[in-house]
């Protein structure tokens, strides 16, 4: 990273009406190679803060190399990573994490059989005590893991809880709730509905809008053009490691963003083949309902 570099962020036009904000990332021609497998290839887009930025692709399409670099476990072979307004090629995850950016795997690296308290507070505890003298300090712990939980329609009787006994959403939105809490300014969601109900999607959907709305900048990652679309407000399709586009909400409907997925293959075609109506398959149907429902409020 030269100097340089730190003060030439290109300028890239906020949708209109917005303002003149900065974008909390901006990638410029990413590339990143595997043995000569191209991963991806000059990949371009930004994420403003207090906005949804949905990375839609099929398998292997080079979504979660994509996220690695911005969390710091891969580094782009080519291209800039301008994060908060500087160049970025963070080693490790430790330093895009000191730096704002959280990511939530799919398996939420949560301990089923530790109480929700302290997976809130993993690696971070709360203490009390001076000197050599630490405690770790319980009731803070507690108290803050029930209000923060709370803050976001989760009632727990007890932080004392085993993580075991929340359901899926719920623990989705107890690693949402740790990356907010800890001061995340770009929240990464790998695949956070794919697992889940309609009624769970649902919440964890609604859960990623108020994370927006609090000016969050959200990269969502999913198979599910229905889960997408109601929360996103950009779009960015990936195909083979390339960049199909990257669309504002006004610029697609969720039809245009479901064909760019398929390839342009016509999805008609596929249900005909296994005798069932296009994109009414389980998941597609559950999306459906869970976005539906969460567009109309
Ligand atoms: N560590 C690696 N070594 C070699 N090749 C890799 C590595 N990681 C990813 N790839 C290759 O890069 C391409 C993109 O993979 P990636 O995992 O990013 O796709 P994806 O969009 O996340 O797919 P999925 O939806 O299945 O999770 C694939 O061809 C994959 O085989
Ligand atoms: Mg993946």
């Amino acid at each position: 990273m030269t100097a340089e570099d730190v003060t030439a962020q290109p300028a890239i036009a906020r949708p209109p009406a917005a303002g003149p904000v900065q974008p909390l990332v901006q990638l410029t021609n990413i590339c990143k190679y595997f043995l000569g497998v191209t991963a991806l290839e000059d990949i371009n887009f930004p994420v403003y803060p207090g906005e949804v930025m949905c990375l839609l692709g099929d398998n292997g399409a080079g979504k979660s190399t994509l996220i690695k670099i911005l969390s710091g476990v891969h580094q782009q072979d080519k291209g800039t990573y301008w994060f908060d307004g500087q160049a970025r090629r963070f080693t490790s995850p430790r330093e895009a994490k000191a730096c704002g950016i959280a990511t939530v795997y799919q398996d939420l690296s949560m301990i089923p059989l530790m109480s929700i308290s302290r997976n809130f507070w993993l690696g971070s505890e709360p203490t009390r005590g001076v000197g050599p003298l630490h405690f770790f300090d319980g009731p803070t712990a507690r108290r803050v893991a029930r209000e923060e939980l709370a803050r976001i329609g989760i009632r727990i009787r007890d932080a004392d809880q085993l993580v075991g006994t929340l359901s899926g959403g719920e623990r989705q939105c107890v690693a949402i709730a740790r990356a907010k809490y800890f001061g995340a300014k770009l929240l990464i969601l790998d695949e956070p509905t794919s697992a889940l109900g309609v009624r769970e999607a649902r919440g964890v959907l609604r859960y990623v809008r108020q994370a927006r709305d609090e000016g969050l900048g959200v990269v969502l990652i999913t198979h599910n053009v229905n889960h997408a679309y109601p929360v996103g407000d950009r779009f960015t399709v990936l195909g083979h490691g390339h960049s199909l586009g990257t669309f504002t909400k006004d610029e697609v409907s969720r039809e245009d963003v479901l064909e760019l997925m398929a390839g342009g293959e016509d999805l008609a075609d596929v249900g005909a083949d296994a005798g069932v109506d296009a994109g009414v398959d389980d998941g597609v149907d559950a999306g459906a309902d869970a976005g539906g429902e969460l567009a109309d409020e």
